[in-house]
């Protein structure tokens, strides 16, 4: 294994180097190909997702099988999408948390699998940095903005899915340290909570998103600040809205302002407590990523305020906030060219 991977870094050293990444942490089975850690040459994602959305929720026994269907599948069409073979890839990159313990061994397996029988070097991603690392690709197949203005290292990294919310502070050579965390609810999870209690559907956010877009967010006074430090809290506010729910009788206009006071609310502590790590290490550069990152509201408001503040800010594109394996692949190149490898005793973390 150690000198299978010497080799591999040696031949990179002159040539471009293709990664193939493997995404299963939740309810989307994904593979990707990546060129020199930057550019997307395919990006398959297969979602399990309508046979959850009935239980307003993913459940974990059925997203672990629909990814042993569909990995094999959805890996071979990676690498014809990227007319590569797998024995063209430098090394095999996956996702080895957080997220669903059953999800993950599926990725996981798969990946040592494919490593042992061709003999490729594995590399274990964490998902919560590799989100952060999507604002670092470029889609290959066309000419993205994204290819010229990129975000540089170290930075402040935002996190905002539906299972984590976290601040990240990134060094020059994509090394992370975690600033903080949500002490209970994710973000994300608020959104889909507070959609299942107005009755919307699943995901939550895009419903919300919507619903606010004609909501006035000055009507109530819902605060999720939580701890005074950077630390984040997301489960009062739902507590919240379920009261006002009830005492509003379930109108359309009052579910309407609802949501964009929950909106809003949710994007003013991001905010404040983003540009105030920020501040307090100096940094002036702001990364964002995770599913809650494709919120309209939330971009535009986090522009506005961070430009007052000289913080420039950067938000991956629309179809890179969403889990995928191309993020994983992206930062997975990186810790290659590191040296940094996984041993085939990784387990799920
Ligand atoms: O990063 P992601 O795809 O999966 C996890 O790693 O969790 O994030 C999914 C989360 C869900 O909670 C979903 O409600 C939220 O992202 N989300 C949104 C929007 N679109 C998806 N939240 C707010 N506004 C949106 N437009
Ligand atoms: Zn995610």
């Amino acid at each position: 294994m150690y000198l299978n991977c010497l080799n591999s870094f040696y031949r990179m050293k002159n040539r471009k180097t293709l990664t193939l990444g493997i995404e299963t942490s939740c309810d989307e089975t994904s593979a990707a190909v990546v060129e020199n850690a930057d550019v997307v040459l395919s990006n398959i994602v297969a979602s399990s997702l309508k046979f959850h959305q009935k239980y307003n929720g993913i459940i974990p026994e059925i997203a672990s099988r629909a990814h042993i269907e569909s990995i094999s599948l959805v890996c071979r069409q990676a690498l014809d999408k990227a007319a590569a073979k797998i024995q063209d890839v430098d090394c095999i990159c996956l996702t080895k948390g957080p997220g669903l313990i059953g999800s993950l061994l599926v990725g996981v397996t798969f990946a040592k699998g494919l490593s042992l029988a061709h003999n490729k070097p594995l590399i274990g991603v964490n998902h919560l940095e590799a989100h952060l690392y999507a604002n670092f690709l470029s889609q290959g197949n066309r000419t993205s903005s994204r290819a010229y203005i990129k975000p540089r290292p170290p930075f402040i990294g935002l996190v905002v899915s539906g299972g984590h919310t976290n601040l990240f502070y990134a060094e020059r050579d994509f090394s992370f340290k975690i600033l903080s965390s949500t002490l209970d609810d994710a973000a994300g999870e608020a959104f889909d909570k507070v959609s299942r209690i107005l009755k919307l559907g699943y995901p939550g956010g895009p419903y919300i998103e919507r619903l606010a877009r004609k909501g006035d967010p000055r009507t109530l006074k819902f605060n999720c600040q939580g701890s005074k430090g950077l630390d984040f809290s997301f489960s009062g506010i739902k507590t919240s809205v379920l009261l006002e729910a009830k005492k509003s009788g379930g109108s359309i206009k009052a579910k309407r302002n609802i949501a964009a006071c929950f909106q809003k609310a949710v994007v003013d502590t991001l905010i404040e407590k983003s540009l105030r790590a920020c501040m307090r290490n100096k940094l002036y550069t702001l990364v964002v990523g995770g599913g809650v990152a494709v919120n309209r509201y939330f971009q535009g408001r986090l522009y506005q305020e961070a430009r007052l503040k000289g913080v420039k800010v950067f938000f991956p594109d629309k179809g890179l906030c969403m889990d995928n394996a191309a993020m994983i692949a992206g930062l997975g190149s990186r810790l290659f060219r590191r040296g940094i490898f996984s041993n085939y005793y990784l387990s799920p973390s």
